[in-house]
């Protein structure tokens, strides 16, 4: 390929992108193939689209009329029978679990993937390592294959995979154990919407965000053949929350009981400026609004008993069902892509002072109003909301260690163990129940030997 072929130089001269092709004549034969490819697989006539609307605020919400709060159940108050019936679909294997890890983790500034980072308070075990052992447990409960699927994106999917096989898949079998790249987005100059460039012949493309994992599970094959296996439920979760609780049957029963197509776990909100999405009702459908969206008005409502109106935190942690799945991923359904101005370093300006560019994202829980049954429950925050999201400071690994030492040192005591503390109430010793010891604390109270004491850092495995 020594000159461009023409229908990509009319195709990018008509939007006006003809600057890519900087540097051809020097590029291998290998780069220029990449580069006709990556603009191949890029919608140019949408990225002007999306360009144009830069300056429309975020999400124009409906009037205050038309939000209501979204009715929460308590997980607290689901029955024992609705716990077998999660806990029948799990033996049966219908239920599969899906973590994202494509991200960048920009913010806690690793240059690899988040999940590799330790954060076990006693065993430095990684949030993956934490995440696939909760999996390898489940399977062990309830004697069932429980399909794990791992979504990558370009920037972690190599190293994601090396790390996995470096460690045996942490004792899962390999062939449960999918992993999957979602798809990319380049990245625009903010003030001439040109396409970026990493250097000559290479777009900056970044990961198209966690509601791209819904599209790339389709694309995959991968929704398909869970299907043709007898997967009816998938379980969604983060890989930077090691307190999530991977497909627990309660959970799993109730969505199943009110034949939910998209369930969500709640966190409640204590302070109004609190920065979590908020599930909410909008137009008599479930919705999220971004905390960035919520009027200061609306998120200092009060009810009649004095807590927030709109309270319905999200931690992340959705239950979808694989019809709606299909329905979210098929024909001319798709998620829209949110807007953000970024500080990218790239080949015009290496070190940027200020956002110098547009990246596009999905969301995942873009996808909640298109279910028309749907399912939110509320859960204790110390009990599944850890998030490891910066290096320093709130959600760091720090806060996401103590709150891994509070949640195991609550379990302890539960069972009877005395757990030394200081005279503020805070453990005095690191304790860590690792999930192939126990997944709750039920199970904690169930195997906790007679007579444990605490005295030093303490690992239950
Ligand atoms: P965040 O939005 O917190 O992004 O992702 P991040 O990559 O972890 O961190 P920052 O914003 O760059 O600092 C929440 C979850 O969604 C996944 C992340 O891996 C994390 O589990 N995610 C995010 C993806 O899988 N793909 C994406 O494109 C974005």
């Amino acid at each position: 390929m020594k000159s461009v072929p023409p229908d990509v130089l009319h195709h990018l001269k008509h939007h006006r992108q003809e600057h890519v092709l900087f540097g051809w004549d020097v590029l291998s034969e290998c780069e220029r193939a990449q580069l006709i490819g990556d603009i191949a697989g890029i919608d140019l006539g949408e990225l002007d689209t999306l360009y144009r609307r830069r300056n429309e605020p975020h999400a124009v919400l409906p009037p205050r009329d038309r939000i209501a709060p979204l009715a929460v159940e308590a997980w607290s108050e689901i029955s024992s029978a609705t716990i077998s019936i999660g806990e029948a679909a799990i033996r049966a294997g219908e239920v599969a679990v899906l973590l994202v890890a494509g991200g960048q983790g920009s913010r806690l500034g690793s240059d690899k993937p988040k999940g590799i980072y330790p954060v076990g308070p006693v065993s430095g075990a990684s949030l993956f390592q934490i995440h696939a052992e909760k999996v390898l447990a489940l399977r062990r409960n309830y004697a069932a294959r429980v399909p794990f699927l791992v979504m990558t994106s370009h920037a972690t999917h190599a190293d994601t995979e090396a790390y996995f096989e470096a460690n045996d898949y942490f004792g899962l079998p390999q062939i449960d154990v999918h992993f999957f790249q979602q798809g990319t987005m380049p990245a625009l100059d903010l003030q001439t919407g040109k396409l970026l460039l990493e250097k000559p012949g290479q777009l900056f493309l970044s990961p198209n965000g966690h509601g791209g994992s819904l599209t790339a599970l389709a694309d995959s094959g991968i929704l398909a053949k869970l299907k043709d296996t007898g997967v009816r439920h998938v379980f969604y979760f983060q890989v930077d929350n090691p307190l999530t609780r991977i497909a627990d049957p309660a959970f799993v029963g109730r969505h199943i009981e009110v034949e939910s197509e998209a369930s969500s776990k709640v966190v409640f909100k204590e302070q109004p400026e609190e920065k979590v999405g908020m599930l909410s009702q909008i137009d008599g459908r479930c919705g999220i609004i971004e905390y960035s969206d919520l009027p200061a008005e609306m998120a200092n409502e009060r009810t009649a008993t004095g807590e927030l109106m709109f309270r319905a935190g999200s931690p992340a942690i959705h239950l979808f069902s694989v019809p709606f799945l299909e329905k979210v991923t098929s024909g001319s359904t798709r998620l829209a892509y949110h807007l953000a101005q970024k500080k990218v370093p790239c080949l015009s300006e290496r070190a940027p002072k200020s956002e110098n560019a547009l990246k596009f994202e999905m969301f995942v829980f873009d996808a909640l109003p298109l279910a028309d049954r749907w399912l939110a429950v509320s859960v204790e925050r110390t009990d599944e909301f850890a998030p490891l999201k910066n290096a320093t400071g709130p959600d760091s690994a720090q806060t996401v260690r103590q709150l891994l030492i509070a949640r195991g040192s609550k379990w302890l005591e539960t069972a009877g163990v005395a757990v030394p503390r200081t005279a503020h109430g805070e453990p005095i010793y690191p304790v860590e129940i690792r999930p192939t010891f126990a997944l709750d604390e039920a199970e904690c109270q169930r195997k906790i030997p007679p007579g444990t004491t605490i005295t030093a850092p303490t690992l239950f495995e």
